[in-house]
């Protein structure tokens, strides 16, 4: 029992409670929760996670759920509202996204459960739009491109091929890329901006690749596609990834990061219908009745629908380049500390989010002594690096004389323990050699424990 959270706090439920708990009750157990739970972040010192971070903004958007929490948005005929919806997200992703620009074909959009669906449903597209090519299809994908295009491949049987990136830049290696394309290659990937190092890819050279061969680039704006194009309009030094550039056929843009909506949502544009048209599913000879679904999911809740909605319309492009300017411009603060220390090298060229490694110790001791004073940033391996995804939290004021305080501390704390082995780096930092039992058998135990309640993950 003790290995459930909160059990020296509430009661564990292993059964349903013979009797309903009253509502009050149960209200007051998870404001408690979350107001335990809410500091973490709300001191501006966690990366990424949460992008918005005010508390009236989510209200609002907990209200438009409301409205619609309980709709099936699969049953359109009781609700309308949800096709209003649901097409103005993606009319409204599709021109910010540059679809404009396209000629000759009609974009279109998928609203999906997050960053991995829509990833998995642009890989599902390719494979259906080649099915009749006689052999296994494959995409290639940087080696920095986010593991939900191997799960998609894993799911899906679509062989992912992994380019090297270049280690100084971090961009994908486009001489590997053309080199590795074959009759299977249905797809190229690109990524604008990468989870690891926020650093975005040589789209529009992936893009003449793509033409030169006939096949489609599928552009990963998850994290960067709600902020990057923000990002570029203010005149931050970020190359053209958008549907403007010729060859881009999909682009997946997460409306639960930068969107600012509630998690949940995501957006997989397609700069021509045919191609999301491809994946559709239908079974029309079933007992129950005709039945059709335009993605994986089956039911979905209105509610996301509609918050996502008055997240981007109450937001406006006004709204979503102001919080762009405040969060590019504390990450251009945070990186001007990290340059600070001749001991920590920044990767690449970043945008928001930045990562850094150091050539003279191992930067995880950086880490756990950041930990002490209440940061959480993101580990990395290969080479064992630490990074900040910006969001807005970290525009309050005073984060960055924080940041730049803890650092110097940190890093003095490194210089004077650098032959010591880093604690977090046993845990986050690179498994020697790539794969172990050990290894395997600790992933699979924190999976189960996420489910079965028998511990508490680390926080890296
Ligand atoms: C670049 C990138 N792509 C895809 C994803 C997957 O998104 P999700 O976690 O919403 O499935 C992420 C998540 O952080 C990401 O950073």
């Amino acid at each position: 029992m003790s290995g459930f959270p909160y059990s020296d706090h509430y009661e564990v439920h292993r059964t349903l409670p013979e009797d309903g708990t009253g509502r009050a009750e149960i209200l007051a157990m998870m404001t408690d929760m979350s107001s335990r739970e809410n500091p973490a972040w709300e001191s501006g010192q966690c990366s990424g996670t949460m992008y918005c971070g005010d508390h009236e903004h989510y209200n609002f958007l907990n209200e438009a759920f409301a409205n619609f929490s309980y709709v099936n948005s699969l049953q359109r005929d009781l609700c309308p509202s949800a096709t209003k919806f649901e097409a103005e997200i993606i009319a409204m992703t599709l021109d910010m996204l540059g679809a404009g620009a396209i000629e000759g074909s009609r974009p279109g959009g998928l609203v999906t459960s997050g960053g991995s669906g829509s990833i998995a449903h642009a890989v599902l597209a390719y494979r259906e739009a080649n099915a009749s090519r006689s052999v296994r299809p494959n995409m290639i994908k940087p080696e920095t491109a986010h593991p939900a295009f191997s799960k998609a491949g894993h799911l899906f049987g679509v062989e992912m091929k992994v380019a090297p990136v270049d280690p100084v830049t971090t961009q994908v290696d486009l001489d590997w890329v053309a080199a590795n394309i074959d009759a299977g290659t249905v797809a190229l990937i690109g990524s604008a901006c990468n989870y690891g190092y926020g650093t975005v890819d040589s789209i529009t050279e992936l893009g003449q690749v793509a033409l030169e061969h006939g096949i489609g680039l599928h552009v990963d704006g998850c994290l960067g596609g709600f902020i990057l194009p923000f990002g570029r309009e203010l005149g931050y030094d970020i190359p053209p990834f958008d549907f403007a550039v010729p060859g881009v056929t999909t682009i997946s843009a997460d409306t639960h990061k930068y969107g600012y909506a509630l998690k949940g949502t995501s957006v997989l544009a397609f700069a021509d219908q045919s191609l999301r048209n491809s994946q559709y599913f239908y079974l029309t000879d079933w007992s129950g009745g005709k039945y059709c679904s335009p993605g994986m999911d089956g039911s979905r809740s209105g509610g996301l629908l509609a918050a996502t909605w008055a997240a981007m319309v109450s937001l406006g492009r006004s709204g979503y380049s102001r919080y762009a300017e405040a969060i590019f411009s504390t990450s251009a603060a945070m990186q001007a500390e990290v340059a600070e220390h001749p001991s920590l090298r920044i990767m690449g060229q970043p945008s928001f989010l930045f990562s850094f490694t150091s050539d003279d110790y191992d930067v995880y001791l950086v880490n756990d002594f950041l930990r002490t004073r209440g940061w959480r940033l993101n580990g990395q391996q290969y080479p064992n690096a630490l990074h900040m995804a910006v969001t807005r939290p970290q525009t309050q004021p005073g984060v960055v004389e924080r940041w730049a305080n803890d650092l110097a501390d940190a890093v003095g704390y490194a210089l004077a323990h650098h032959d010591e082995a880093a604690q977090s780096g046993a845990i986050y930092g690179g498994v020697a050699g790539g794969m172990s039992a050990e290894a395997d058998e600790f992933i699979r135990a924190v999976m189960a424990d996420m489910m079965d309640g028998q511990a508490s993950i680390p926080a890296p």
